[in-house]
């Protein structure tokens, strides 16, 4: 039996069960048994179920495969899920599995034994969410603090974790939605939404990996970038003209400091439009181009969604007789402020008006960018109030973040204005904006992606937004959006970025340094220490702010930052082979704790470090004139990375950590591919047992989705290291071996 529908009699509406594979469940619940619901923004493959046995009896439907038992009960549709061994691993609570008020739809889960709840996308916060509760709205907050709880991004999913056994919820619903973790009650955590169906996957582990890989084959996979978008990048709110760009290229020449990538903001446009290019800042744009990567740095200029509303510019008059914009149900084109002024919205729900977008980006493709920058596609709107303040305070005041409103005008989403309610999507205006206001930069990175590959069909981008949704990571990378340059910041991308991982999205990272305010220097040094470790390593910083570069602190500050970003450069093949993993697997490069060391009971309380990949432990400085840490370490042997001093865990140990260095410790049994002399890789060998995968191809093209790749798998038992080639599809690398003590 493929599927299986069931009359759930106290809420007269039915039920549909599914079994995606055997550690995957679907229950999607319908008034009419028309299951409206059957398509999905973030679920983008065609999933056919598989077979599962089902058995009846007098009160209850069971249906298992190789690996779950599910139970339902036919009077109440109580859903009771159990693993091989019989364990209970989560039952619906009491009989509210599924209820509707109206147009709201909820399903209530006993709290068991899960210790913790993870994911939820892009949080501030804690890393464990239970007792929190937590909403799903695209919000550009960039006064956002540890207890601001929706921002840029939505991903209504999440894994419960205890040490026996892992779990994942995906709630596939686009519209507002919410979890409430515990919080109301310690018994039951509940999630619903604002409109739409109850359609949500339950995913086996029983190992948190395991959720996520699970959780990635629905929604998908990052594909390889780049390796030079590995690199170390370097933004500003903005580089203001093409001799500017230049001259901080050339500075990182003449500093020896390896940068890989400049970023052209808003500045660069005619006036902010979209697609056009500013003759008197940039008069050569395509020849800056051309220049800079001769000299190995990429450009990369930032899109925002919104239109300039300009009856003289092509983009405006265009989209306007194709009648792309985004349009209210009286067929009113809605109009809202942001950089250029009045604007319009793509309608990106629509194919063609994505590839509209697509063929648009081409212009600036063909000019030699590498990749393309989404921004304000919560979408982002400035009230007219709003947008004449802060052109005031930002181009004539100089002011060095936007203004806080005072706290009894401050009301929920006052900086999140948006699309309005009344917006109507779709071909035949079948969405409104409140099903698609979560999805609309997913399908804006789609555009930009899918427009980038007919363009460019020979290279890979980087492609990087500040919107997203469950399965962003198919298209783009994802910064956190616009933090401040103080150290609570600095703090909170820790955890943030951890949950993001934990959400499916690998390529991440924050504004290193900040983005508004000025940075000072030991914050500077910190967060560049930090910032190797990001997936994505970009430096950003925001208008009237202090310049931002590594030159711009001192000597003994720019000693520490080419110090680290030099090491980033080291461990990149160590990196990019963890990129192919998350390709794999959907496996986050920056790691909790829990997920190497799922079984440990105490891993989730320090979620002040992270893995980098399964054999760093990082453990970075986040206070002002710290200069030492305790580090807890987990079970095994670890070598301090600096001095190779071993530490046994599990145990906590206190360690120095003067400014220019950051904890780093290395699990026995790693083996680390580095960069080496000429083109060789140098594996660094931490006696003990383990294995690594080693993976490369050119780096750059499209070939390795031919078969145009290597694969290898190195062994290590004690101090004897072996190799095996598992695909071998590219030239093959020279490999230097050293052993520790060995
Ligand atoms: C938004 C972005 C920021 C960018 C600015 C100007 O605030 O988040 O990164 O610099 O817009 O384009």
């Amino acid at each position: 039996m493929k599927e299986k529908i069931l009359y759930i009699p106290n809420q007269d509406e039915y039920l549909k069960v599914s079994a995606i594979n055997n550690k995957i469940i679907r229950f999607h619940f319908s008034k009419d048994r028309e299951w409206r619901h059957n398509y999905s923004f973030a679920i983008e493959k065609e999933i056919l179920p598989i077979d599962f046995i089902s058995e009846e009896s007098e009160n209850e439907f069971l249906i298992s495969t190789s690996f779950l038992k599910i139970s339902m009960d036919k009077n109440n549709g109580n859903i009771k899920i159990y693993d091989r061994e019989n364990n209970c691993i989560l039952s619906d609570y009491e009989n509210l599995g599924y209820k509707r008020v109206d147009k709201k739809v909820y399903c209530y889960k006993e709290i068991k034994e899960e210790t913790a709840f993870l994911g939820f996308g892009e949080r501030t916060g804690d890393l464990n969410k239970k007792g929190k509760k937590l909403m799903n709205w695209n919000t550009d907050n960039p006064h956002h603090t540890p207890d601001i709880d929706h921002l840029y991004q939505s991903h209504p999913f999440f894994l419960a974790w205890n040490p026996q056994v892992s779990y994942g919820i995906f709630f596939d619903n686009t519209y507002r939605s919410y979890f409430d973790m515990g919080r109301e009650n310690e018994n039951y955590y509940y999630f619903f939404a604002e409109d739409g169906e109850l359609d949500y996957y339950f995913i086996y582990g029983p190992t948190p990996k395991e959720v996520i890989e699970g959780y990635t084959e629905l929604t998908g996979r990052c594909y390889l970038p780049p390796v030079w978008a590995l690199g170390y990048q370097q933004s500003r709110w903005s580089y203001k003209d093409e001799n500017e760009v230049k001259k901080i290229a050339e500075k990182f020449k003449e500093e020896n400091i390896p940068c890989n990538v400049i970023y052209v903001d808003i500045d660069y446009m005619d006036g902010f439009r979209v697609f056009t290019i500013d003759k008197n800042k940039f008069p050569n744009f395509e020849k800056m181009i051309e220049e800079l990567n001769k000299e190995g740095f990429r450009v990369v200029p930032i899109i925002d969604p919104g239109v300039k509303k300009d009856d003289s510019y092509e983009v405006y008059k265009e989209g306007i007789e194709k009648n792309y914009f985004c349009k209210r149900e009286n067929e009113e084109i809605f109009v809202g402020h942001v950089w250029p002024g009045e604007s319009v919205f793509p309608d990106f729900v629509r194919e063609e008006v994505r590839k509209w977008w697509g063929e648009k980006q081409r212009v600036l493709v063909e000019k030699g960018i590498s990749g393309i920058w989404n921004d304000m596609n919560e979408p982002s709107i400035i009230p007219s109030f709003d947008y004449k303040m802060m052109r005031l305070l930002f181009y004539h005041l100089k002011f060095k973040e936007p203004p806080r409103v005072p706290s009894f005008l401050e009301k929920e989403d006052f900086y999140s204005k948006t699309l309005s309610a009344e917006v109507v999507h779709g071909e035949n205006k079948e969405f409104t904006h409140d099903e698609i206001h979560n999805v609309y930069g997913l399908l804006m990175a789609k555009a930009s992606f899918e427009g980038w590959r007919d363009a460019k069909p020979e290279e890979r981008p980087l492609i990087i937004t500040r919107a997203g949704f469950s399965g962003i990571q198919k298209y783009s990378a994802v910064w956190t959006g616009d933090n401040k340059s103080i150290w609570e910041h600095l703090y909170m991308s820790i955890i943030m970025l951890q949950n993001l991982g934990i959400s499916g999205v690998p390529f991440i990272g924050a504004d290193v340094g900040g983005f508004w305010r000025d940075c000072e220097p030991e914050l500077f040094a910190r967060w560049i220490e930090l910032g190797i470790f990001y997936p994505f390593f970009r430096n950003h910083s925001a208008t009237n702010t202090k310049n931002q570069e590594p030159w711009e602190f001192g000597e003994h500050i720019e000693d520490i930052a080419r110090k680290y970003i030099k090491l980033r450069y080291k461990l990149m093949p160590y990196l990019y082979s963890l990129f192919y993993e998350a390709k794999e697997k959907g496996t986050p490069i920056l790691r909790s704790l829990i997920l190497e060391f799922p079984k440990d009971p105490n891993a989730i309380k320090y979620e002040d470090e992270f893995m980098f990949g399964p054999s760093f432990l990082v453990a970075p400085i986040y206070e002002k004139g710290k200069n030492e840490r305790d580090v807890y370490l987990p079970e095994g042997t670890w070598y301090n990375f600096w001095n190779n001093e071993t530490f046994k865990g599990p145990n906590i140990i206190k360690v120095e950590a003067p400014l220019d260095i950051i904890p780093i410790f290395v699990k026995a049994g790693s083996i680390i591919p580095m960069r080496g002399e000429g083109n060789k890789i140098e594996l660094r060998v931490y006696p003990g047992e383990g294995e690594f995968l080693y993976y490369e191809d050119d780096g750059i093209s499209w070939d390795y989705e031919k078969g145009i790749y290597n694969l290898v798998r190195f062994s290590l038992s004690k101090d004897k290291l072996s190799m095996e080639y598992i695909h071998k599809g590219f030239k093959e690398t020279e490999f230097i071996t050293s052993i520790l003590n060995g």
